[in-house]
């Protein structure tokens, strides 16, 4: 697999996976990416212009992708609306990126019989009570919420069956929240993060009490990279590194990391359709393909991600106001 293609590559856990191909293989990267408001050349900066290509363009653009595709060897598909918020403003653009989009890659895959892999998420799988031992595995039933979970079960659905009707040689995996650096500050921690560095409270959705399985953004990539070389066609893994904590305790160490008092944020309005708790039971990922996480430790994680908030505030200014001003129109 030395020329992939990376849909969504100048998103945050697309450009975490560029880097971390460029770092640890041969390969050489073409990114396709619309640049929505989520996505960030910036966040490429510095990699090798002879191994990485930047092409901008809709993954809905059939011609386009049929063009792309006749150029490469494998395919990881990142590109998605991904923010559930917006899903619950505006879902429209979910149903074209996450479901045409996606149907329309599937199409190049079986034109032109690429290896495909599919990045999705745990939300498909609904949520789980607080005190429920069990977690997601891949056989717990798809029990979506938001518009942006339904549209992300539904194009794992697509996949599943342009393996089974078309032959396409394709693997899915469905991770679980990731940190790390490049997140849009739209998301949970950037949001926190850079909401302290700028002198605002933090902001906790109802009580707080919500639970997420943090991975860092650079083990999915290697556990992303190990199913491109390992998986078995027409599977799906789990990705998750066992980092199961309730949001009120995320934002606790993000205060005390930036010298703040325990208590120095804000409840605000929750959010419609709120999953309660995400948790991934990865076994299958580490026996069949012999993968384990590198960022054991989440609190030097979060950690290394506020220092690079901190250090990278050229990166991030540009859309604070924006998305501050979204959540203030909403009481959050
Ligand atoms: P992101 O919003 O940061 O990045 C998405 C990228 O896709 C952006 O660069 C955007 O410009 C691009 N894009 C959007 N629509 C496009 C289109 N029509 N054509 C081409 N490019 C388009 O998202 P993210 O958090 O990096 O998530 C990436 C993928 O990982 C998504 O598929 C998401 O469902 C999945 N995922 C995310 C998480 C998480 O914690 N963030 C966890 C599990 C799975
Ligand atoms: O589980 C994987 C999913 O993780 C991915 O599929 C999504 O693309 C990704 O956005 C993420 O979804 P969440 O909805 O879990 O992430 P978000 O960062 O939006 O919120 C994390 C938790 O924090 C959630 O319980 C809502 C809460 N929250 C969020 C924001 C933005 C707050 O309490 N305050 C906030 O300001």
């Amino acid at each position: 697999m030395t020329r992939l293609l990376v849909t969504g590559g100048a998103g945050f856990i697309g450009s975490n996976f560029v880097h971390h191909v460029i770092e640890n293989t041969d390969a050489h990267v073409t990114v396709l990416d619309k640049l929505t408001y989520a996505g960030n050349r910036a966040s490429l900066a510095g990699l090798p212009d002879d191994r990485v290509r930047f092409v901008q363009g809709d993954i809905a653009d059939a011609e386009l992708v049929d063009s792309l595709f006749a150029e490469v060897d494998a395919v990881v598909h990142y590109a998605a609306e991904s923010h559930n918020d917006n899903s619950l403003h505006d879902p429209r653009p979910f149903l074209d990126t996450n479901i045409v989009g996606t149907y329309t890659l599937l199409e190049a895959a079986r034109r032109h019989q690429r290896r495909f892999h599919h990045i999705s998420t745990d939300e498909v799988y609904g949520d789980l009570e607080l005190d429920d031992p069990q977690r997601f595995t891949e056989s717990t039933p798809y029990n979506p919420s938001s518009p942006y979970s339904s549209t992300k079960a539904g194009s794992d659905l697509l996949v599943r069956a342009w393996v089974r009707s078309f032959g396409v040689h394709a693997t899915i995996s469905n991770c679980s929240n990731n940190y790390g650096p490049y997140q849009h500050v739209e998301k949970f921690i950037p949001r926190q993060i850079t909401n302290v560095l700028r002198g605002i409270r933090p902001k906790l959705y109802g009580a707080g009490r919500n639970v997420r399985d943090w991975i860092h953004a650079d083990d999915h990539s290697s556990a992303v990279l190990a199913i491109l070389e390992k998986g078995v066609i027409g599977e799906t893994y789990l990705i998750g590194a066992d980092g199961e904590r309730d949001n009120r305790s995320v934002v606790e160490l993000i205060l005390a990391e930036m010298g703040q008092p325990a208590d120095a944020y804000d409840l605000v309005a929750d959010r419609a359709g709120h999953d309660l708790r995400y948790a991934i039971d990865s076994t299958k990922l580490r026996t069949e393909l012999g993968w384990a996480p590198r960022y054991g430790d989440f609190a030097a994680g979060l950690a290394a991600t506020i220092a690079w908030y901190r250090d990278n505030e050229d990166w991030w200014a540009p859309s604070k106001d924006a998305t501050e001003s979204f959540y203030a129109a909403r009481g959050q």
